[in-house]
């Protein structure tokens, strides 16, 4: 797939800007509450195309559709369980994702074949009046080049896509910082196949029942975000217990992301960073991909990073530093 720079990339604020690249079928970067996305109209598989092609992809995974809200996304969806609609009438807009029987009009270039597709109302004022102004839903994947740490900025966007996509819309800074949480309707089982933004803990207290958890890549379709190192950072990352690490790792040029009072120190470290220094999970799930990015640049030879209490959030942050680790 040649992979060209065709674009002078402009970032702003404009939903007009945004609807007008959009409805010309190229791919548009918008902020949500958990991670910026790179947009495309869903019914049309030049924009999908489009997508794949500014990202690099080297091969086609299935693409989160959002739209404004549930009656936006209706016409796109076959048949919506009950336990679906709680958790919409719960969670939208917000870090969550239904995957539900598609409707014939989503073109199976969206959903790699797959006879659901995932549906998402994003929690961001300026992607849901951005989506109020178009005429069919969004597809939109993570808009990092593939396999890199998801964008939590406008500037991380561009970092990766500048010359790739013709329009950033500049959201700010996303406040929830980790994907949305994936959940499948199987017969009676509700099933999380992506732990994200809304923790598993919050969706069996809305359905006052028992989830399955099913987040491996045997399941099928494999799923980007179930590749093993998608989040990877060009530095090696370990994480584990962080002292131990630093011992493993003496006499290299340490980069250290920490979480909570205590910042590991030692000859060896070059760059610390902090998830959150008072222990918030909250604020160390929306500086996660920040963190990472930062660490990345310091010039280490490695970057090591905490398991956190594998609670709530950090059940999702875990993941993706497990993901972004180096095996070996
Ligand atoms: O928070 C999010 O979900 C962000 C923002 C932009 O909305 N999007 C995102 O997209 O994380 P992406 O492409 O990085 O991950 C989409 C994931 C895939 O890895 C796959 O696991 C799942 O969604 N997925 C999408 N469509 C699917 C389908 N039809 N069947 C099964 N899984 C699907
Ligand atoms: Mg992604």
């Amino acid at each position: 797939m040649s992979h060209s720079k065709d674009f002078v990339t402009q970032i702003g604020t404009s939903t007009q800007a945004a609807a007008d690249w959009l409805a010309t079928d190229h791919p548009v970067a918008i902020p949500t509450e958990t991670v910026y996305g790179l947009a495309g109209n869903a019914l049309s598989k030049a924009a999908v195309l489009a997508i794949f092609k500014a990202k690099n992809r080297p091969h086609f995974n299935p693409l989160i559709v959002h739209a404004a809200s549930m009656d936006a996304a209706a016409p796109y969806v076959q048949h919506i369980p009950r336990a679906a609609y709680q958790l919409a009438e719960a969670f939208w807009p917000g870090p969550l994702t239904l995957l539900l029987e598609k409707h014939p009009d989503i073109p199976d270039l969206v959903t790699a074949g797959h006879h659901k597709v995932a549906i998402r109302v994003p929690a961001h004022l300026l992607t849901l009046e951005l989506l109020r102004m178009l005429p069919f839903p969004l597809a939109a994947p993570s808009a990092n080049r593939f396999g890199y740490v998801s964008p939590t900025t406008a500037e991380h966007v561009y970092d990766g896509l500048n010359g790739f996509i013709p329009y950033i819309l500049d959201g700010g800074p996303c406040t929830i910082g980790v994907e949305s949480t994936i959940v499948d309707f199987e017969d009676q089982d509700v099933v999380v196949r992506r732990k994200g933004g809304i923790s598993v803990e919050n969706v069996e207290a809305v359905l006052q029942r028992h989830v399955q958890l099913r987040t491996h890549a045997h399941e099928h379709p494999v799923a980007p975000g179930q590749l093993k190192s998608h989040y990877a950072t060009h530095t090696p990352l370990y994480t584990g217990a962080v002292d131990v690490l630093l011992e493993r790792f003496a006499g290299l040029r340490v980069a250290v992301i920490a979480f909570g009072p205590v910042s590991p120190m030692g000859a060896d470290v070059v760059y610390t960073v902090n998830l959150s220094s008072s222990g918030n999970m909250d604020e160390a799930a929306a500086n996660l991909f920040a963190c990472m990015r930062q660490a990345d640049r310091a010039g280490a030879d490695v970057i090591i990073a905490p398991t956190l209490p594998e609670a709530g959030l950090g059940a999702a942050i875990n993941d993706r530093l497990r993901r972004a680790r180096h095996l070996g």
